[in-house]
């Protein structure tokens, strides 16, 4: 009945999000009856006039009133974190075999691209029940990427890359809103998100046009920007090579040891000086403002596919 004033739950996330507002509902439902019994009970037994007793209550119980409410109030506030924060922390981060689709967000459009370098505006298909991985990055200021039907919404930063994940569980046609106001047109950015059957999905991907992949694009950048004169495994310039590097434990010169992950390449070609590695000069320059955040996106995907590959695994 509830549900019926409830946008469509399209998602995992979605599911839960919701339970946990049903039941927050019902929890202040049950605390709003209870105060509620009380103020009328007690404006009928203390009315003007009635014999009621109106002595004071006896310390003890009191003192154990007090302690029993408030240790209660407690347990059961620290329990809605606790489902809260672990149904959030379980949805959003994608498992590794979900497929990675790269958002970037502009005013005012979202363009999205799949891993096979199909590319779409104000628009992204998905395939039903399958994890799917968000990479998202800004162009230009803060938006947020908000599917109300998922409950899903993460802001999106310029010089930032931001993951969120979801797995859809319904076909059809959801909105896609900026959730963050961003200029003029904020309030017409937007598009639709389509969940597709899996196999209408990958007939639909086949069908798009070819182009090239982020990392493709990410290679000839690599080339044309000159990242190869140094960084190439070739290269006698003391750079740090970047085959294996991605996903690996790097040592810092400052003493620190940080993953490189995606976050930790796009800093790396953002802010060189920040995090230098140990045993190299800190020569690389700063591409703040060279590069466009697609170009960053693309060239962090080229070097994702310079990882070593793990046994077992297949080379990229
Ligand atoms: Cu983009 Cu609001």
């Amino acid at each position: 009945m509830l549900s019926a004033l409830m946008p469509v739950e399209a998602s995992e996330q979605a599911a839960q999000t919701d339970h946990l507002f049903y039941m927050l509902l019902a929890l202040s439902a049950v605390i709003l009856l209870l105060v509620l019994v009380l103020v009328v009970t007690f404006s009928i037994r203390y009315r003007r006039g009635s014999p009621a007793p109106r002595g004071k209550l006896p310390e003890a119980i009191t003192r154990e009133f007090e302690i029993g409410w408030t240790s209660a109030t407690f347990f059961v506030a620290v329990f809605i974190f606790w489902w809260a924060a672990s149904g959030q922390m379980g949805t959003l981060a994608a498992p590794p075999n979900a497929i990675e689709i790269h958002v970037v967000a502009k005013q005012w459009m979202w363009k999205t691209q799949h891993a096979n370098g199909a590319r779409e505006i104000d628009e992204l298909h998905v395939p039903v029940d399958t994890p799917v991985r968000l990479v998202m990055t800004s162009q230009d200021v803060i938006h947020s990427f908000f599917v109300p039907a998922f409950r899903l919404k993460q802001d999106v930063l310029p010089n930032r890359t931001v993951q969120t994940g979801f797995r859809a569980t319904k076909t059809g046609v959801y909105h896609l809103l900026c959730a963050e106001f961003c200029g003029t047109d904020h309030s017409r950015m937007g598009g639709r998100v389509v969940v597709m059957e899996k196999d209408a999905f990958a007939r639909w991907l086949s069908a798009q046009p070819e182009a090239d992949t982020l990392a493709d694009e990410g290679r000839a950048l690599f080339v044309s920007r000159g990242c190869a004169a140094c960084h190439a495994d070739a290269s006698r310039v003391a750079a740090p090579k970047l085959t294996g590097v991605y996903g690996s434990r790097v040592k810092l010169a400052d003493g620190r040891t940080v993953e490189a992950d995606e976050a930790y390449l796009r800093d790396s070609i953002l802010q060189p000086g920040r995090d230098v590695v140990a045993g190299y000069q800190p020569i690389m320059p700063s591409y703040a403002g060279v590069l466009s955040q697609a170009d960053v996106q693309s060239l962090v995907a080229y070097i994702r596919t310079l990882a070593a590959p793990k046994s077992g695994e297949p080379a990229p």
